[in-house]
């Protein structure tokens, strides 16, 4: 037998549609209820605001002003750029980023209250606007010292490289800030995996640059990876040793040889020169 709320967060939504993509939802949202009756619900690409038809949704769009998300633009390379936005200032835009994000995410509790969070939208430029690819948001204030409370690249631009390049960015706002950070627990399958490959990624980069002597400290210090996170993926890749009694940092060549075949792909990474941002205060 089912529980009230287990029937109430089954999936309610099928399918989305936005700008060209249709998709598939994973989990339950809490749309108001008139959105659950249709089939596919169409999203203003630039507000994300849902409607239940095409008609209505081609109607708002000739009124909708946004081509990009409402904030600051503090990062642009090439057609990626990021956009802060204030849970505070932009309350509507956030809370429909979040309701179309918890489609997708199951084990985050969807927050109603978006005051105490910035969201880090990422999009991609063409003639017609800035498109929403994926966001991370980040409390304004973490007690735990998290820099990352929820991350979505949407489905339709999965497997792209998108991921990787919101977690560099979001280790590149802890680097400005002069903390270490690690993303909000716990994480799903998914942002598990993506993680583990970040960290992997970016802790090998490191340690092949230095060789000689590096302590797990420097590494957390150079990445603002937390020492812990250091730790957990230096032990996941099996490089922590222990020799003529100490404990010593040592790459496998299986480690070493997946680093450089994945260099060798032109993919796409963060600048941090073009970073424009100080910490909010
Ligand atoms: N299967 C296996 N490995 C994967 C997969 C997958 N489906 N997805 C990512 N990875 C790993 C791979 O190592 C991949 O590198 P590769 O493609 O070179 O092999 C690496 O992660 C990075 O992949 P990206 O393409 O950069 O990641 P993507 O843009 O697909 O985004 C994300 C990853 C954000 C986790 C996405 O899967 C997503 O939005 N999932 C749904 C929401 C979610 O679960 N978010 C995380 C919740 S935890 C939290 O918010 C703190
Ligand atoms: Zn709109």
């Amino acid at each position: 037998t089912q529980s009230i709320t287990e029937i109430a967060r089954v999936r309610n939504i099928n399918r989305i549609r936005m700008g060209r993509h249709e998709v598939d939802t994973w989990y339950f949202s809490p749309y108001p209820q008139e959105f659950t009756a249709c089939d596919t619900v169409h999203l203003c690409e630039f507000c994300l605001s849902p409607f239940d038809s095409e008609f209505q949704l081609v109607r708002h769009s000739k009124r909708c002003r946004l081509q990009h998300p409402p904030g600051n633009e503090i990062y642009r390379h090439e057609d990626i750029s990021f956009f802060e936005i204030d849970g505070r200032r932009q309350r509507t835009y956030c809370r429909n980023l979040c309701l179309l994000s918890k489609l997708f995410l199951d084990h985050k509790t969807l927050y109603y209250d978006v005051d105490p969070f910035l969201f880090y939208v990422m999009c991609q430029t063409d003639a017609h606007g800035a498109h929403i690819i994926g966001y991370f948001s980040k409390e304004k204030d973490s007690a735990e010292n998290y820099n990352l409370a929820c991350i979505l690249t949407l489905p339709q631009h999965q497997r792209k490289g998108y991921g990787r390049i919101l977690i560099a960015f979001s280790y590149e706002l802890s680097k400005v800030e002069g903390k270490l950070g690690s993303p909000e627990k716990p994480l799903s399958d998914l942002g598990l995996l993506s993680y583990r490959a970040y960290w992997t990624e970016a802790i090998v980069e490191r340690l092949i640059r230095f060789r000689g002597d590096v302590t797990v400290e420097e590494i957390a210090n150079a990445t603002a990876i937390t020492p812990q996170d250091v730790m957990h993926t230096l032990q996941s890749i099996d490089a922590l040793k222990y020799y003529k009694g100490q404990h010593i940092i040592c790459l496998s060549n299986k480690v070493v040889e997946a680093y450089r075949r994945a260099e060798q792909k032109k993919r796409r990474c963060i600048h941090p020169e073009l970073l424009d941002w100080k910490p909010p205060v």
